[in-house]
């Protein structure tokens, strides 16, 4: 039996969160189990940590994980490593999802809702392909120290192994051969020996197994500017943990909205998967049921195509979302006026039609 659990998180998470379970509950798919856990500040006021071992078995155990969002002003006073943003991290680590999906789609309805001019993402279709259990989040050493003139220091180590290059390659060229077929590898390999190494490891996997892809190679700040002069020249750009963190929220804008970006955080086959927003907490719009719960409903449609093993179902939400567009639903991010729930009844009632 399939089974999925819940992670609401904080802020704005459990109000989107809210609107995917509306959405799986319409659905009614036979035999799958739902449960749900405290994740993140969260669970950091119910049980003093943000990832209880309960949660993290729970997470390992199930078929599949949708969380919300976490973090948030209230736990700004938490020890770091105990803050809420470390359980996210923690439970990418226990689930080893190395490969964070982030589909960048400007449905047709919103190519003016975004700040970047409708000619220029009018049909925008791509896909980051992040690495996110490696890289500066996670490399040692790392920490804050004080010198012995009296000067602190903080630092972190960008750090890359080859085999945590070619397993995100591979993921990377396999979605690019169902797709338009090619992909851009992003690093700064001008000024990091992690980037020549991440250059030298993805040209070789290219010509040893995936000569039928195209590979191209860019530096990361020229990829920013691509991305806002002409996003639509990409078709998978595979990059590293934080330069995909940073691009993907600058994509999210030439879809409309931080708030229609949804994510897939694959590990190996057959594992469960991760899925969320891209998005944040965003406690400046939290409480106020204002958060647009597209990229959730989206990151449950991936979760029912990457895990659940139900991609009708999956494409039944997504096209339910985009009806919903082009009915002219829209929260404020969007120009709109409709709340969360408002924007969650749009998406049922053309679900249900
Ligand atoms: P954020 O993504 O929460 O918000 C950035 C801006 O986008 C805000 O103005 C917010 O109102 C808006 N926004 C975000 N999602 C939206 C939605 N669904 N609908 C409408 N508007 C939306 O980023 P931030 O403010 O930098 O971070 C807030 C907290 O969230 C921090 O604690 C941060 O660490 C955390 N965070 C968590 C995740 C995650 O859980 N995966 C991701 C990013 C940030
Ligand atoms: C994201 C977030 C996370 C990241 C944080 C909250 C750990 O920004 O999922 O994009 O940097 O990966
Ligand atoms: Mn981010």
């Amino acid at each position: 039996m399939n089974s999925l659990l819940l992670l609401p998180g904080d802020g704005i998470g459990p109000e989107v969160t809210a609107e995917s379970r509306r959405i799986l509950d319409a659905l009614a798919l036979p035999g799958l189990a739902i449960s749900e856990a405290p994740f993140g500040g969260a669970s950091i006021d119910a049980h003093g940590v943000p990832l209880t071992a309960e949660a993290e078995a729970a997470a390992l155990a199930s078929t599949a994980v949708l969380m919300g969002a976490v973090g948030g002003p209230k736990w700004a006073g938490v020890s770091y490593d105990i803050r809420p943003e470390a359980g996210l991290l923690r439970l990418r680590t226990a689930m080893n999802v190395f490969a964070n999906l982030r589909p960048a789609r400007c449905f047709a309805a919103l190519a003016s809702a975004s700040t970047l001019k409708p000619e220029v993402i009018e049909g925008l279709d791509l896909l980051f392909v992040r690495e996110l259990v490696g890289g500066v989040y996670f490399g040692t050493p790392r920490g804050i120290e004080t010198l012995p003139n009296g000067e602190r220091r903080g630092f972190n180590t960008q750090s890359y192994t080859s085999s945590e290059i070619r397993r995100v390659g591979v993921t990377a060229f396999e979605l690019a051969k169902l797709r338009a077929g090619r992909v851009c590898s992003v690093e700064k390999a001008n000024v990091m020996e992690s980037g020549v190494l991440w250059r030298e490891e993805v040209t070789r996997l290219h010509a040893e197994r995936y000569a039928e892809v195209e590979l191209s190679h860019m530096y990361a700040d020229n990829c920013a500017m691509q991305l806002v002069k002409a996003p639509r020249q990409f078709d998978v750009i595979l990059t590293d943990n934080l330069f995909g963190d940073l691009l993907s929220d600058l994509a999210a804008m030439s879809t409309g909205s931080l708030g229609m970006l949804p994510s897939a955080a694959l590990g190996e086959a057959g594992k469960p998967g991760l899925y969320e927003p891209i998005h944040g907490s965003a406690p400046d719009i939290a409480g106020q049921g204002l958060a647009n719960p597209c990229a959730s409903i989206l990151s449950l449609a991936m979760a029912l195509r990457y895990s659940l093993g139900a991609p009708e179902a999956a494409d039944r939400v997504e096209a339910a979302v985009e009806a919903a567009l082009n009915a002219g639903a829209r929260t404020r991010d969007l120009g709109g006026t409709l709340s969360t729930r408002g924007m969650g009844d749009a998406i049922l009632a053309k679900l249900g039609a």
